[in-house]
């Protein structure tokens, strides 16, 4: 799989302005729940962890109870205690997780980011959002030098992460468990944690626990 590179997004931030106009549908929708949560974070929610991590996560969109609420990807709907469980148990996390923003959880080696910044309705961003959005995960990726390992948590990360990475659909079907080599990346396929897909055992903890167990066995291996 030889295409590894970053497409040029010179001058464009790795996060969006708190007041990012460039998806009309997401404004509008997002001025609507901020009417209703007017103490709610109602903006582009940023990566949470360090530029010098080695794993980037990489998820759909901010939930609107959740990221969209408290301003930190996965926090405080049910998909991220799944996730932050799984983190710490694999000890790419440390400190507390509450759900809130202002717990004392710390990513260790470890970055989170979304495939869409903004909340969209139903959790289901569009084609021409995803790709809007597509240059802050561009520049989030260009500002991490050690990122060796990236967890992508559902469809909508995979494709996203393959047209980031100019890789043919063909060559990298998205599959759980799946592991794809791109250059100096690998990248891990996952079931998203949503809270359908663990009611439903689409996904089981296990299931998630093995995507975790391998990346660190992977990033262990120098
Ligand atoms: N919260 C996020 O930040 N991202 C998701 O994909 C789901 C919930």
């Amino acid at each position: 799989m030889p295409a590894t590179t970053l497409g040029a997004v010179a001058g464009i931030p790795t996060d969006p302005d708190r007041d990012c106009p460039l998806c009309p549908r997401l404004v509008d929708y997002r001025h609507a729940v901020r009417a209703r949560d007017p103490q709610g974070w109602n903006s582009p929610v940023p990566s949470f962890g360090r530029s010098d991590a080695a794993l980037l996560i990489v998820g759909l969109a901010p939930g609107v109870n959740g990221a969209n609420r408290t301003g930190r990807p996965f926090t405080g709907d049910y998909a991220g205690e799944l996730l932050y469980a799984t983190l710490i148990e694999f000890g790419f996390a440390t400190g507390q997780f509450l759900a809130r923003p202002d717990d004392s959880l710390t990513l260790q080696d470890c970055r989170i980011t979304n495939a869409v910044r903004c909340v969209p309705p139903q959790n289901k961003p569009l084609p021409v959002e995803i790709t809007t959005c597509r240059p802050f995960l561009i520049a989030t990726m260009e500002t991490m030098p050690r990122l060796r390992a990236i967890v992508l948590l559902g469809r909508v990360a995979h494709d996203t992460m393959l047209k980031t990475l100019g890789i043919r659909a063909v060559l990298a079907p998205f599959a759980h468990g799946a592991v794809h080599d791109a250059g100096r990346f690998k990248l891990y396929d996952s079931y998203h944690c949503s809270r359908y897909n663990t009611n439903t055992r689409v996904l089981t903890p296990e299931m998630f626990h093995s995507v975790f167990a391998r990346v660190k066995a992977d990033l262990a291996e120098v």
